[in-house]
């Protein structure tokens, strides 16, 4: 049966946490102090989500994404990615991280497994990078990135959060970097997802906004021709065949109606929209000695349960009770 919610969404990707850690905290994401972090015995080992990927394999599962937290602080990632790249079904693995810790660890995920990497910077700018973050990691995740480019992975993008009053410097420097580099950026509006509420409506610096500002700043930009209906963000080249650039625009053009996506928790929650309030517990079941039908039915009954989308642009928005970095992103 494969997992079609009653909308007609099929989902055949599943987003995974492996941790709610980070070694950085970004202001967007995550408080600055006092972080309630999952206690470790609550978090999955890599046993049970091999165990829950290969259950919703066979619901059509095909597409795996590997999230945090920041994944590359969980010990011994590159066991869990080549424990997955192993599942039969498995056609596609990715992995997002601040890149941090990729210096260290990049070689070690290419040779499991790992082929397509999301590396989040939303600057270049050492200043604006520690006060985003409040840390002051700017070298290493440019090491990291090299690192990435070194190795060949087979793409490599750049996830940089969209803040008005805060990143606009910093949009055409990455573009034009990401030419330099043949990386895509991809500018994903501010979501109110981060741990303190500073979310306002005002605060999100707008995908048209961005694409004027490149187009007049670079050169014009053009649609990529055939996209993937399914993907979240709209793909544009420069019209001058150097690079592109992807617009995820949560907030002002919502892609709900096209969602492929459910997540796993760190802790083992399944949760069916990034903005759900309500989540199933599938860790019990692992942990409780329940048959793979057991927890396929969980999952089929979760999906079905999937609202339309989320409701940002209305009054009815309720933010969800766990912030991004608890979510996985
Ligand atoms: N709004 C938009 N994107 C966010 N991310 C983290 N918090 C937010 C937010 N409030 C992004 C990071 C990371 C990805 C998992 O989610 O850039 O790359
Ligand atoms: Fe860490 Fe990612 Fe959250 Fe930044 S957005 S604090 S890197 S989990």
């Amino acid at each position: 049966m494969p997992l079609t919610d009653t909308f007609g969404r099929l989902h055949d990707n599943l987003r995974i946490s492996v941790t709610d850690r980070c070694n950085i905290r970004c202001f967007y994401c995550m408080p600055e102090t006092d972080v309630k972090f999952v206690p470790r015995d609550e978090i999955l080992h890599f046993e049970e989500i091999e165990r829950f990927v290969r259950i919703v394999v066979g619901l059509g599962v095909r597409k795996l994404r590997v999230t945090g937290g920041e994944p590359l602080v969980r010990k011994d990632l590159p066991v869990l990615i080549r424990k997955l790249a192993g599942i039969a079904g498995i056609e596609d693995i990715a992995l997002t991280t601040n890149g941090v810790l990729l210096a260290e660890q990049a070689a070690a995920l290419r040779t499991a497994g790992l082929k397509r990497i999301n590396i989040h910077l939303d600057t270049l700018d050492r200043e604006r990078f520690r006060q985003i973050t409040r840390r002051d990691d700017f070298p290493k995740v440019m090491a990291g990135i090299e690192e990435c480019l070194r190795l060949g992975f087979e793409t490599i993008k750049i996830n940089a959060v969209a803040v008005k009053d805060l990143v606009e410097p910093d949009i055409v420097p990455l573009a034009r970097f990401g030419r330099e580099r043949g990386i895509e950026i991809r500018y994903i509006e501010f979501m109110p997802l981060d741990a303190q509420g500073l979310w306002l409506r005002d605060k999100v610096l707008l995908a048209d906004t961005i694409l004027k500002q490149l187009s007049d700043e670079i050169g014009p930009l053009e649609p990529v021709p055939d996209p993937d209906p399914r993907a979240p963000a709209s793909e544009y080249r420069f019209r001058d065949g150097i690079g592109t650039v992807g617009f995820i625009a949560s907030v002002s053009k919502p892609f709900c109606l096209n969602c492929n996506r459910i997540r796993l928790t760190a802790d083992g929650n399944l949760r069916y929209c990034l903005f759900a309030i309500e989540e199933t517990d599938v860790k019990t079941a692992l942990r409780d000695g329940s048959s793979d039908e057991e927890i396929a039915r969980i999952v089929t009954e979760t999906v079905s349960k999937k609202w339309i989308g989320h409701e940002i642009n209305t009054t009815k928005f309720v933010a969800p009770p766990r912030p991004m970095y608890a979510i996985g992103g």
